[in-house]
């Protein structure tokens, strides 16, 4: 058993009040093995209180620091680390220009398990314990990041991109080598072999990733769907609704669907542990249908920031109610932090606003990049699942250590809040990665990766 004294956040669980912070000013965290030797919270709460129900225990003392959920990252993209940051004239031209001569690069185990090394890394650095991501269209790219997340036993979720069309050829997907079977045909049998080698191994999840529509011919996304009904426990992740010309293009492609979205579920694509990226552009009907098949959104405001796609609706989002989470989208997305999301988030959600909505508190933004993005995944402990992205007993022990006094103006502003909700904006609004002072893996060997 390990225990930790410090102030301590975690989120209430399902339920009233919705998505509410609860904040220990001088907390304790105790930590230990499950049944599976799965460090997982043991008790967590008030100092003075549990350190008489656990007096054999000597806690690590973290004096002025905050324990927090690791932050969940449901949408990022593994092979776009170098592009972030590349400027240009909207999604379609930025995927032309930048992102598939990039992606094309992945078809090297070498080059793959470098880039694998690094993106683990610098989400770990960021305090990012979760993430649904894309990989390239090459098994390559697969094989390289499962196998980094396992080393580094994060809880990570990534699938081969399917991709047969519509874009320059190294960056589609491969037919067999002897010409047995054709890119299509190919993509939907790795699929499946990657499903075989890596879901449920350890942390690891497998997640079916049509690129978006427009990159996948029909035959594609009806062997996706096939593949989604066989295997109703892997994830499912894609692209809709995020620019103009795109959906223009997704609607021409497929114009018998009653919308960009609908696409997907007439491919048998739309359920329970299926992420979209984007969302921008839907209307009510979208929203239902997100709603009635159990399908989460992930939003990503500094991509969409970025590339001038537009604002995620969250009046629309809460009107309808469907499930949702932060999301970074790197290399679209500008930046690995969390904090950085979440203040993006804020910027967005307030345009058109008088008032801020519950989706733009302080505790609701900080609950969207951990408890909330982990429910979207389905991971919130329901059903005997993994439970992470909050500290609650029985959560999976994936924390940061957060450190207010990180910069000069973080301890200035900081010192000053006299609420849990200024407090949590000082740090979405001024903090990066030098809050993070530490991020902790639950596992058996309970692995701290530490800033350097
Ligand atoms: N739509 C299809 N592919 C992509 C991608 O790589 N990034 C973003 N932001 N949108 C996409
Ligand atoms: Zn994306």
């Amino acid at each position: 058993m390990k225990a930790y004294r410090a102030a301590i956040l975690r989120f209430t669980p399902e339920g009233e009040p919705r998505h509410a912070a609860i904040f220990e000013e001088d907390g304790l965290l105790l930590v230990g093995p499950d049944a599976n030797g799965m460090r997982v919270v043991q008790a967590v709460g008030p100092y003075r209180e549990l350190r008489q129900q656990w007096p054999d225990v000597v806690p690590e003392h973290l004096p002025g620091r905050i324990i927090a959920p690791g932050f969940v990252d449901l949408h990022i993209h593994f092979p776009q680390t170098n592009v972030i940051g590349a400027a240009a004239d909207g999604l379609l031209p930025w995927l032309e220009q930048h992102t598939f001569p990039e992606e094309k690069r992945f078809s090297s185990p070498e080059y793959s398990a470098r880039e694998a090394t690094f993106f683990t890394a610098e989400l770990l650095r960021n305090g990012v314990t979760t993430a649904l991501a894309f990989a390239s269209s090459h098994t390559e790219s697969v094989n390289a990041l499962f196998a980094e997340a396992r080393r580094k036993n994060m809880r990570l979720i990534t699938g081969l991109c399917l991709m047969d069309r519509n874009a320059p050829p190294e960056a589609l997907n491969r037919g067999a080598s002897d010409g047995a079977f054709d890119a299509t045909e190919q993509s939907l049998i790795d699929s499946e072999a990657l499903i075989d080698k890596w879901h449920g191994k350890g942390r690891l999840g497998y997640a079916i990733t049509p690129r978006f529509a427009p990159g996948c011919s029909d035959a594609q996304l009806r062997g996706a769907g096939a593949l989604a009904a066989q295997y109703p426990e892997v994830w499912i992740q894609s692209h809709v609704a995020e620019n103009r010309e795109e959906i223009k293009w997704a609607r021409q492609l497929f114009p018998a669907s009653r919308s960009y979205l609908a696409t997907y579920f007439d491919f048998g694509l739309l359920r329970e542990r299926a992420v979209y990226a984007h969302c921008v552009h839907i209307d009510d009907a979208d929203r239902a249908l997100l709603r009635d098949s159990g399908a989460a959104a992930a939003i990503c405001p500094t991509s969409n920031l970025f590339l001038g796609s537009g604002f995620f609706d969250y009046a629309g989002a809460d009107r309808v109610g469907f499930r949702y989470g932060l999301a970074s989208d790197v290399g679209a997305g500008t930046s690995f932090s969390p904090f950085h999301t979440m203040l993006a988030a804020y910027c967005v959600g307030r345009e058109g606003q008088t008032k801020a909505g519950l989706s733009l508190s302080p505790q609701h933004l900080w609950w969207q990049h951990t408890a909330g993005a982990a429910q979207a995944l389905g991971l919130d402990g329901k059903e005997g699942r993994p439970a992470v992205g909050n500290l609650l007993p029985g959560c999976e022990a994936d924390f940061v250590v957060l450190n207010p006094q990180a910069t000069p103006l973080l301890a200035r502003r900081t010192a000053q809040a006299d609420s849990l909700d200024q407090l949590l904006f000082a740090m979405i609004v001024l903090g990066d990665d030098r809050l993070i002072e530490r991020t902790v893996i639950s596992q058996e060997a309970l692995r701290t990766i530490c800033q350097p």
